[in-house]
């Protein structure tokens, strides 16, 4: 038999074939028979031994030209198959995958609004230590060592080698820190956490935060810082509020005084939340007392000032009507998610 005509019959099992060649698969199939290293094309090349001589050209040409036309065929399938392959498809109805935000934490928030209010003043923003020496947070206030405050019921002793810490009770350390490094003018407020050992309930939590205020310069009065304070006020809850400073007594200033805001809820009518009065109770105030301007070695013939500490949680609990202090540091992620 001639061998050339070898190469129609498995031309046309070739085609024959292409036609039941549907997926890629089939294809691919077809591509190892056909033209892979031990496929029929192959193996006809290794039978150009057994040609005649005289015929080996033709035979050569002939399969030469049958293995064009096997690749480029098996090329144009499987670029078919591939365009008619289906995409990718979305579907728009499943549900989304959900990504969880952070939040900040409301007293951050409520902090942030604070000092923006105060900056818009002429404030800067200082800190000091929680773990603070009893130095600065009682004796350099003029807190004499009798004071109540001082009790070990009422305060953290640290058990530090030297006894001489405590977790601050107050903000107001702060103001010695400052004013021992600065000379007046001094305008600073300085926020963070104070403690004190309190049974935790509603209204009470062992740790809280305040917010203290410093103005030393010459010439400030009592004036300025009832003025300082409602604009503070205003500035967080709207030009209606108003505030009232009674007589009290504080260590560290002469006179002092209690800040009152009016009650935002029932607008100064009297509610439940300010026991009918129609104020709430925001902190203490005063102007420095003068012993405590001489220790940090300010003159207070030349200079005077005033200093008020202010609950943070109370403006937060406000302004967010929340119930209960202790949900401030609980950190239920399901109270802190309704403030992102
Ligand atoms: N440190 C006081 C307290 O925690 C609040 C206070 C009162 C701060 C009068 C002051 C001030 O700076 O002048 O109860």
């Amino acid at each position: 038999m001639n061998i050339s005509e070898d190469l129609d019959k498995i031309r046309s099992a070739f085609e024959a074939a292409t036609e039941e060649s549907f997926s890629a698969d089939d294809i691919g199939k077809l591509r190892v028979a056909f033209l892979g290293r031990k496929g029929i094309i192959a193996d006809l090349f290794d039978r150009i031994k057994d040609v005649a001589p005289e015929d080996r050209k033709a035979y050569g040409r002939d399969l030469n030209e049958l293995k064009t036309f096997v690749t480029a065929r098996i090329e144009q399938h499987e670029t078919l198959i591939e365009a008619r392959r289906p995409k990718e498809h979305i579907d728009v109805t499943l549900p989304g995958i959900h990504n969880f935000q952070g939040s900040l934490h409301p007293l951050t928030i409520i902090l942030n609004e604070i000092i923006d209010v105060f900056r818009g003043m002429g404030f800067t923003v200082e800190t000091g230590p929680e773990a603070e020496l009893i130095s600065y947070n009682f004796d350099k206030l003029n807190t004499p060592f009798w004071h109540p405050a001082r009790d070990l019921t009422d305060t953290f002793y640290l058990d530090t080698p030297g006894r001489d810490k405590l977790l601050r009770t107050e903000t107001s350390p702060v103001q010695i820190r400052v004013m021992e490094r600065k000379k007046p003018p001094i305008r600073i407020i300085a926020p963070g956490r104070v403690y004190r050992s309190d049974k935790p309930d509603a209204t009470h939590s062992p740790i809280f935060m305040q917010v203290e205020g410093l103005y030393v310069d010459k010439g400030v009065s009592f004036a300025d810082l009832k003025g300082t304070v409602l604009a503070f006020y205003r500035g967080l809850f709207g030009p209606d509020v108003k505030t009232r400073f009674r007589p009290h007594f504080f260590p560290f200033t002469e006179p002092s005084a209690e800040v009152d805001m009016t009650c935002i809820f029932c607008k100064g009518n009297g509610c439940r939340l300010c026991k009918q009065s129609g104020w709430l109770e925001m902190g203490g105030s005063g102007m420095v007392d003068p012993n405590v301007l001489t220790g940090v070695g300010i003159d207070p013939e030349e200079y005077s000032g005033w200093a008020f500490g202010l609950g943070i949680e109370r403006i937060a609990i406000l302004k967010y009507g929340v119930d209960d202090i202790r949900l401030f540091y609980e950190n239920d992620i399901r109270f802190l998610r309704q403030f992102g």
